[in-house]
Parts: structure tokens; sequence; C-alpha cells
């Protein structure tokens, strides 16, 4: 008998170990990354068909850039020349592609591409993909603070109406709260992702790294979220009268 099991509407993926993945191979750091985007397509097209709505992917952090400037260059340029693929990819699968981070550090090159690839696919409705490159959660919150302060100055914004919601609203994009988080290659941190989306989201660590984690390592994360006591601070039925 087929288990039933729970969808999270909103899955965050933490994309990590594509180094260590590459090390073990004796291959270049590089050739880590490379194999890491490859399965970040499978995976996705993957996670839509077992019905998520949305993915968020953490591809480049606010703190990578304190990597070697050689890598640094390698990363950039991988997104610059998968940008195209990017696109084809969400045409090919009707996904809404959409990008949070900080724009500045980008080549205006870049920053083009990605518009184009945000309005191209903005009409579709069932599948959105937020692509986190050059993202850190605290520039976000300090980003999204700093609009809220110039709304109020310009009263545009009545500061008694500031409530989660709105506040939400003023991020890189407004998201559903993220309900299960996968972070690949045994680390167990967030590393400054989506702390304001994940307050209530489901942690799950895999010891895989990213380039091997495929669609049976997701089954196993989806088995293991269906069993989690998702309380959001109250207390399930079968035990309020205890
Ligand atoms: C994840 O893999 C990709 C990025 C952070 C850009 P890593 O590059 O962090 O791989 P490890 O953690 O060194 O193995
Ligand atoms: C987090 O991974 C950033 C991304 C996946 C883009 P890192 O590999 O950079 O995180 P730390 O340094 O181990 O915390
Ligand atoms: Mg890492």
């Amino acid at each position: 008998m087929d288990k039933v099991l729970k969808i999270p509407n909103h899955v965050a993926i933490i994309v990590d170990g594509n180094g260590r993945w590459a090390t073990a191979r004796r291959m270049s750091r590089s050739e880590g990354h490379e194999a890491g985007f490859q399965n970040l397509k499978n995976l996705t097209a993957y996670i839509y068909q077992t019905g998520v709505k949305y993915i968020s992917a953490y591809l480049f952090s606010t703190e990578n850039f304190k990597r070697s400037e050689a890598e640094v260059r390698f990363l950039m340029n991988l997104l610059t020349g998968k940008l195209k693929d990017i696109l084809e990819f969400c045409h090919e699968e009707k996904i809404k592609a959409i990008f949070s981070g900080r724009t500045e550090k980008l080549s205006n090159k870049v920053i083009e591409a990605m518009n184009k690839i945000e309005e191209e696919t903005k009409d579709y409705q069932d599948k959105t993909f937020n692509i986190c490159f050059n993202y850190g959660s605290h520039a976000e919150i300090i980003d999204a603070t700093k609009k809220i302060v110039s709304d109020v100055q310009t009263n545009n914004l009545d500061i008694n109406d500031l409530d989660e919601d709105l506040y939400s609203k003023y991020l890189y994009n407004n998201l559903p709260p993220v309900d299960l988080l996968i972070r690949t290659s045994g680390e167990e941190r967030l590393s400054n992702f989506m702390l304001w989306q994940c307050s209530y989201a489901e942690l799950y660590f895999p010891k895989t790294y990213f380039p091997d984690f495929k669609e049976k390592d997701f089954d196993k994360a989806l088995e293991e979220y269906t069993k989690r006591d998702r309380r959001f601070g109250g207390v399930n039925y079968d035990q309020k009268n205890n």
C-alpha cells in the first residue's frame, strides 16, 4: 500500500557539499559546482512533480565572497553561463523564476539576464523557483527595514500598520513560509538562509553531498517530513486533555 505522504508547500534547499563531493573524487571544486548545478535541475523538476509549489535554492551567499577569487569568479560565471539554460528549463517546466539577493557586485549583464528571466516567466502560476544568489538573510532584513523606514518618512506607510504580513511584502520576494528546509552534506546550520521565512520550518540534514542527492533521497525527506508533528506553538488535538 502506498504511504500517504504530506507534501510541503514550500521547500528550501541549502545546496552544500559540492566541494567535498569533488575532492572525494580527486576533481576540482569547480567540477563539483558544475555537478551540483546539473543535479539541481533534475531534482527541482522532480520536486515539483510531487506537488510542491515553491522551491527556494541557496546558490551563493553574501558570505561566499570570502572564498578565493578564482572560486568566486567560477561561481559567478557558472550562474551567468547557465541563465539561458535556466530560462529554457523554466519554459519547459512552466516555472515562474524569481531571484533573491543583493544585485550590487553583480554585473549589469547578469542583472539584465535575471530581469529577463523573471519577466518572461512571470505568468506561470503553479510552480515558483526562488533562486537565492548573493543572498543573505541579514542583508534581506536590513534592506527591508531601510525600505520601511523610507516609506514611513515619506508618509507612504503608517508604522502602526506594520505587521508580519506587511513586513514580508518588503522582503526581496513575498513568499509563503518555508515548510521543509533541506541542507545536504551533514552540516546542521542555516548559514544566514531565510531566517524570517524558516521560523517554523521542519529542518532536515541528510549526510549526502548535494550532487548525489537524488529523487529517492527527496522521497526520504518527504517520509521524514510526514512523521513530523508540526505544532506552531499550539497543542495537538489528541494531547489537549492531558
Ligand atoms: C555548496 O557547496 C555551494 C556553495 C556554497 C556555493 P560548497 O562549495 O559549500 O561545498 P563544500 O561545503 O565546500 O563541500
Ligand atoms: C551556505 O553554504 C551557502 C550556500 C549554500 C550558498 P556554505 O558552505 O557557504 O556555508 P558554511 O560556510 O559551511 O556555513
Ligand atoms: Mg559548504
